[in-house]
């Protein structure tokens, strides 16, 4: 028996057959035409040597560093309507091979060397025992959701028939979680645990040796699905309650994935195996060929490699590493910037006040930790290495030698200024210096130090352990190796950098401040506050946007409003007041709600500090007869109050960020739509299912002319503000997209 192109043969005395999966083309084995064509062969040959009993088992491992990645999504995000017979009978063979395979007769073994995910656990599923390598990089587990698809290889039907279909929706298939290896052999999706592919193989032959006639579990027959299907009667009462709990999860935002989860797992549940296969297939096809899963796989996996690979760090500075960081501030973000520092092994100073406040700052490490190890995530002496790691001071000469500085102190220039000063000549001669400022410009701050070429904005979202994004803002006067350093330091510490130049709010805070104003602009216009929260939620946005500005607090962005407001009348520019501009004013002088800190604001709360529900005022004093009352609130918006169609709400927070996206780009703010879209999505929640501001003006209905000319409906209905500015009528006229 010879090789294929990405499957090795190789057979043993004993008739026992490895697959060795090594594509040479990629870095990765995955699902692409080549590998389902050799696939196909080598389980044909597999079938000719069962047939004439000159087969005792197989293994199926792989000479890359992860087992198997997954599908093909370069292809399938090409894959547009017009390919669906094209994807589904993709998706037909891949089933049909795997299902030869586990009814050989003979026994099959996964040796999982590495990551099985997606694809690569489809195929594991099909084997009849699957044995995993421990190591800490490994994950295993169907992630296809998070990209807009469902497992299409038969993931869905084989784990509704092995866990049931509560635990197969729950646990694998509709949050896409990836387990280590340890959680999966807990969850029963491998079933032993080695340390190395060695004792995989070896391991697998002896399970060969000891079952030579192995059947999967639901081609024996009798099998039933653990926990019952709808034609079992205490099954079939709960499963109202299924599609009621996925809306509610979704809050009505458009994610298909999900749905068609669901549908495909229960339909298939009340077929045979592989009648279940092509339900499967069906929803998979419909999935693959639309547009969310396009949006999805463009941001979260495209525009993702190309920003963590460094499209945006200057490629002539060496890569550097750095070794003790000094975080200056021991507040929320200090503390948190010092954990995700000591958690990729660099040492930190962490600098406050007084030593028992930067005391406190590292006892949220020590909270952090200790929940880790009493969920089991993490051990006594990992939590203790890395509060090692961390030394609480009040005394600029501990900062000696330190290689990088993140300031976190209070959102003060003067006191940005003061702060490095004291630590400038104490530092490394050559430390990078970051501010974590979230509204300052990086030039102003730049004025405090000395090495203004070492100066760079240095932006973490909070809380810091949980968020992935850190937007690395360029002062006029940073230099290249500045930003690389910066940039290599994100990537140390396992962030995702976006780099934007500087500019009034960078990118993020400026464009979410865009949906605030919209969301709030609504109220002035009599909307129904509670349709405002509403569309929303059913637009995607995880946070609903009056409760978003009340955490913010009114009084924040009306003072950062005024600021911008002196600035540019001051330089004789005109100022074009924003419609929200109005409700914020009466809500603070008027009605005295300043937000949550305040303890009233658009919604109510309690003693507590509890969120209530939502000011009844806001409907008396905005729609109610005396709606504007000394004030201009809405005269200029245009729009009929109460009657906005509901469909104009939800696309207004969607546009109002994207257009300020693209001018963003125009500026010079954004130099790159790949880093846009991952920053809306990751940093400022704008709904994952438009792949990001960009994708979702790319993937609007028509394009981005489709989108333009929706956006000069909403600016004639809605104010100027929607217009589209000049660099999108020359992408919709020139017929291409952002990405092109
Ligand atoms: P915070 O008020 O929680 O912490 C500030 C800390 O700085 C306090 O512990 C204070 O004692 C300390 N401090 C004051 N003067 C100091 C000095 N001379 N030397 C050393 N430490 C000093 O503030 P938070 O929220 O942590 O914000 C810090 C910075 O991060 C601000 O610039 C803020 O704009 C920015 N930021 C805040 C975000 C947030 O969500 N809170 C998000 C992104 C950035």
């Amino acid at each position: 028996m010879s090789d294929t192109t990405t499957i090795r043969w190789e057979q043993d005395q004993d008739g026992v057959v490895t697959l060795v999966l090594d594509d040479p083309t990629q870095s990765v084995n995955t699902m692409n035409e080549a590998f389902t064509a050799d696939f196909e062969a080598v389980v044909g040959r597999l079938a000719a040597l069962a047939a004439a009993d000159e087969l005792r088992g197989v293994v199926i491992t792989s000479a890359k560093k992860t087992f198997f990645a997954g599908g093909d999504l370069r292809m399938l995000s090409a894959a547009g309507p017009g390919d669906a017979a094209a994807v589904f009978e993709k998706s037909m063979r891949i089933k049909r091979a795997l299902r030869t395979l586990e009814t050989l007769g003979k026994p099959v073994v996964a040796a999982l060397n590495g990551s099985a995910l997606g694809g690569g656990l489809e195929l594991a599923l099909a084997c009849h025992h699957r044995i995993a390598v421990d190591t800490p990089a490994s994950r295993i587990g169907f992630p296809e959701v998070t990209l807009g698809l469902l497992p299409g290889g038969g993931g869905v039907v084989r784990t509704v028939r092995l866990f049931g279909i509560t635990d197969a929706l729950l646990k694998f298939l509709l949050q896409g979680q990836q387990y280590r290896p340890a959680q999966a052999l807990e969850h029963g999706l491998v079933h032993e645990l080695v340390d190395t592919a060695e004792e995989s193989t070896a391991r697998a032959k002896a399970w060969i040796e000891a079952n030579p006639t192995a059947v999967q579990p639901y081609d024996v027959k009798g099998h039933r699905i653990p926990g019952g299907t709808p034609a079992t009667p205490a099954f079939a009462a709960n499963l109202p309650a299924f599609p009621a709990n996925l809306r509610k999860q979704l809050n009505g935002a458009p994610y298909p994935a999900p749905r068609n989860i669901l549908a495909a797992a229960v339909e298939g549940s009340q077929v045979d195996v592989d009648t279940a296969m092509v339900i499967e297939a069906r929803y998979f096809t419909e999935l693959a060929c639309g547009q969310t899963s396009k949006n999805m796989i463009q941001a979260l996996l495209f525009d993702m490699q190309a920003v963590n690979s460094g499209a945006g760090r200057p490629k002539d500075v060496e890569k550097r590493l750095v070794r003790k960081v000094a975080v200056l501030g021991a507040g929320m973000m200090g503390a948190g910037i010092a954990y995700a520092c000591a958690k990729a092994g660099i040492d930190v100073v962490l600098k406050d006040v007084t030593v028992e406040a930067a005391e406190r700052g590292k006892a949220y490490s020590a909270g952090l930790l200790d929940k880790a190890v009493a969920r089991g995530r993490s051990t006594e002496a990992k939590r203790d290495a890395l509060l090692a790691r961390i030394t609480p001071t009040a005394e600029a000469a501990d900062l000696a030698d330190c290689d990088a500085v993140i300031e976190a102190v209070f959102e003060n220039t003067e006191l940005k200024h003061k702060v490095f000063q004291e630590i400038e000549g104490v530092v490394a001669p050559d430390a990078l210096l970051c501010s974590n400022t979230s509204t300052l410009p990086i030039g102003l701050l730049a004025e405090g130090v000395r090495r203004t070429a070492d100066f760079i904005g240095l932006h973490f979202f909070s809380p810091v352990d949980k968020m992935r994004l850190v937007e690395i803002i360029r002062g006029p006067q940073t230099g290249d190796e500045a930003l690389a350093r910066a940039f290599d330091l994100v990537r140390q510490i396992d962030r995702t950098p976006i780099v934007v130049n500087d500019s009034r709010g960078f990118f993020t805070s400026r464009v979410i401040g865009q949906f605030i104003n919209e969301g709030v602009a609504m109220v002035g216009e009599g909307v129904h506050p509670a349709s405002v929260e509403q569309a929303a939620g059913q637009a995607g946005y995880p946070a609903k946007v009056l409760s978003l500005m009340d955490e913010l607090t009114l009084t924040l962005p009306r003072k950062i409003r005024d600021e911008h407001r002196r600035s540019v009348e001051a330089a004789g520019g005109t100022w074009t007041p924003h419609p929200a501009d109005a409700v914020v004013d009466r809500m603070v002088d008027e009605f005295g709600r300043p937000g949550r800190s305040g303890g009233a604001g658009f919604y109510e709360y309690g003693e507590d500090g509890r969120r209530g529900r939502l000011w009844p005022g806001l409907v008396e004093h905005f729609s109610g007869p005396d709606a504007g009352a000394g004030t201009d609130a809405g005269a200029d918006t245009g729009a009929a109050r109460a009657e906005v169609p509901f469909e104009d709400l939800k696309e207004r927070m969607l546009f109002s960020e994207a257009l300020d996206s693209v001018r963003c780009l125009e500026e010079g703010v954004l130099t790159s739509v790949a880093d846009a879209n991952v920053g809306s999505i990751l940093g400022i929640g704008f709904p994952a299912w438009t792949g990001g501001v960009f994708q979702y003006i790319n993937g609007y209905e028509g394009g981005p002319a489709g989108f333009a000319a929706r956006a000069r409906e909403l600016a004639a209905t809605y104010g100027e503000r929607f217009a589209p500015p000049a660099l999108l009528e020359r992408i919709a006229a020139e017929g291409r997209t952002f990405t092109d």
